[in-house]
């Protein structure tokens, strides 16, 4: 008799909690979907950001030289949402897995600070950090948690400047140290896990190839299709929050 689809996810579940336990190197690419059960917008689908708001208006450096007052407005309002999300079931699975396995890297495309708030504590950012802030003149980072932000936006540097969100926008480079680490740790990595992320922004969506060229098993967890489906060992198809507790 042939399984039926929720037999074939509780054996795919079986089947990679194994995997993941006999890993010593294993690798996790997260997305916004991992933060969507924390009530976090993510950017594209039906309630994406990127349906009501334009990218190149708000997530450009061209954008940020037009109207930094808008673009901190748009970024002030994301801060006031995420400051109210909780790490969901989710983001603490992965801080459980890297405490429980040494060879952990966690990588992601997310800004929220979720994952650290989780407890990991070893995260790779790839597109930078809502809650840091970047001088562009001096080029100081300094933390800043404020919510809403007080005083005329853009906020100013010490230097006098404007400071900008330290989150990577479209046209810019990825940060050499945090793409280095993650191209190392996708390489050597037994099992690549690419959680809630539509695999479509490159290079963070290059990584599971990376990975595999290197020998590595993926597993993808997204409650719909993604363009690295068909060449995965394992597609869990659902929501973060239930899937990832139930691999360890
Ligand atoms: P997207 O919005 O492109 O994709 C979110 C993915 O999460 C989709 O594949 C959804 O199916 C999936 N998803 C939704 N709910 C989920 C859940 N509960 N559990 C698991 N998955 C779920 O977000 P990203 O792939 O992160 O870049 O987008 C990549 C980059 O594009 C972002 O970092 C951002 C954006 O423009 C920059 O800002 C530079």
């Amino acid at each position: 008799m042939a399984l039926g689809p929720i037999a074939v996810v509780e054996n795919s579940i079986l089947e990679l909690r194994r995997a993941l336990e006999q890993a010593s190197s294993i690798a996790a690419l997260t997305g916004a979907g991992i933060s969507a059960e924390s009530g976090v917008p993510t950017f594209r689908g039906p309630n994406g950001l990127w349906r009501n708001y334009s990218p190149e208006q708000l997530a450009t450096p061209e954008a940020f030289a037009r109207n930094p007052r808008l673009v901190w407005e748009w970024y002030d309002w994301r801060r006031g949402l995420i400051r109210k999300a909780q790490p969901n079931p989710g983001h603490l699975a992965l801080a459980e897995l890297e405490r429980r396995k040494p060879g952990f890297t966690l990588v992601t495309q997310n800004v929220d600070g979720l994952h650290d708030r989780a407890g990991s504590r070893n995260v790779v950012k790839l597109h930078g950090d809502l809650w840091l802030v970047q001088c562009t003149g001096c080029g100081a980072v300094e933390r800043n948690e404020e919510v809403p932000l007080q005083g005329e936006l853009p906020p100013r540097c010490r230097c006098g400047e404007a400071l900008r969100p330290a989150v990577v926008w479209f046209g810019e480079s990825l940060p050499e140290p945090a793409w280095e680490r993650a191209l190392q740790a996708s390489g050597r990595s037994e099992l690549f896990l690419v959680v809630g992320t539509s695999s479509v922004v490159y290079p963070a969506a290059g990584l599971a190839e990376v990975a595999r060229r290197a020998g590595a098993r993926l597993a993808i967890v997204n409650p719909e299709p993604t363009p690295l489906d068909a060449g995965a060992d394992w597609v869990l198809r659902g929501p973060a929050g239930e899937l990832l507790p139930r691999l360890l």
